[in-house]
């Protein structure tokens, strides 16, 4: 029996701004996801007991096909990442399912390895995905990714003419709190209103660049354990954002509610809709504030942990 989990992540600055070739940075966190996989004596692979079945279980699906995979195996699942709340379940998934079966089947483990793998089953499966949550759910810690290769470097992923260098980056223990707004909002419309913008106005460049500006900054204040400043980033980071037309009125009544007990909060992931992230040392006041105002909140602190391949007790 091969057992692998992965932690999921939070992106904390430069979301939309990445594709147009500005940083961004991620943040691995204490809630994962694990798997156990061993052979199986039966002639069909399962899930948690159930048939395995592309429209349950396609990440799962196509690991598989991606590491050519054949025997029958019994797979057991369990996860503390609710899906669609901008913690990154599904790059989890697909970074533990690739770590387990490559231990199971004696291949090299390599970081590198597992997270182009893992970003290539993303892709292949969404249709379109940046390297930043399967890199973070596989080195853990901090992620930046940018077009340049900088300080740190890990490794550089390729897909369809774009590059994505993916750095370590350095980062003191964080406690975030991320609420969900409950409002369901798929990534490629949102990524899709943000280009419209960006092709026809110059003004939507500078805030892109001004965006790319705030995540270099960060670094420093992460660097100097700076919480205030790195919450004030967090804020004009957001309203950034909002500029370009991605926030949505629940997340604004979060973000305005959170802010009451934190250094700062933002919008994570995609926005309009889905969550947003606060920094905060009073995570328990932001969680009541948050579920005041109709959203569901997440208490998280940041991990060192990435893919591990020791049992639960260790997680
Ligand atoms: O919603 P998420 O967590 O998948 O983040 C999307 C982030 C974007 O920058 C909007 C898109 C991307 O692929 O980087």
């Amino acid at each position: 029996m091969t057992y692998c989990s992965t932690p999921g992540k939070v992106i904390i600055f430069g979301e939309h701004a990445v594709l147009y070739g500005e940083p961004a940075i991620a943040v691995a966190i204490n809630r994962r996801f694990h798997c156990d996989i061993t052979e199986s004596n039966r002639d069909i692979t399962t899930v948690n007991g159930y048939p395995l079945a592309r429209r349950y279980h396609s990440y799962i699906v196509e690991c598989l096909n991606k590491l050519e995979v054949e025997d029958e195996l019994e797979i057991k699942t369990e996860t503390e990442l609710a899906s669609g709340t901008g913690m990154g379940s599904s790059a989890a998934i697909t970074v533990a399912i690739l770590g387990a079966l490559r231990k199971l089947l004696g291949e090299d483990l390599s970081e590198e390895t597992i997270a182009k793998d893992a970003f290539s089953v993303e892709f292949d499966v969404q249709g379109n995905a940046s390297p930043i949550d399967t890199s973070t759910s596989t080195h853990g810690k901090a992620i930046m990714v940018s077009e340049k290769k900088e300080k740190n470097f890990l490794w550089k992923i390729e897909r369809e003419g774009r590059i994505w260098n993916i750095h370590h980056r350095d980062i003191p223990d964080l406690t975030f709190v991320v609420g969900n707004t409950g409002v369901h909002s798929p990534t490629p419309p949102l990524v899709e209103k943000v280009r419209k913008f960006y092709e026809r106005s110059n003004f939507a460049k500078e805030i892109i660049d001004d965006i790319g500006e705030i995540v270099e900054e960060s670094y420093i204040l992460l660097k100097e354990d700076d919480l205030e400043g790195l919450g004030e980033l967090m804020d004009k980071n957001h309203g950034l954002l909002s500029i370009l037309g991605v926030s949505h009125p629940k997340l604004e009544s979060l973000v305005k509610g959170a802010r009451k007990y934190s250094y700062g909060a933002k919008l994570t992931g995609a926005g309009g809709g889905g969550s947003m992230i606060a920094l905060t040392d009073r995570p328990e006041e932001v969680a009541k504030e948050i579920k005041k105002r109709g959203g569901k909140p997440y208490i998280l602190k940041s991990t060192e942990r990435g893919i591990s391949y020791e049992g639960k007790d260790h997680d």
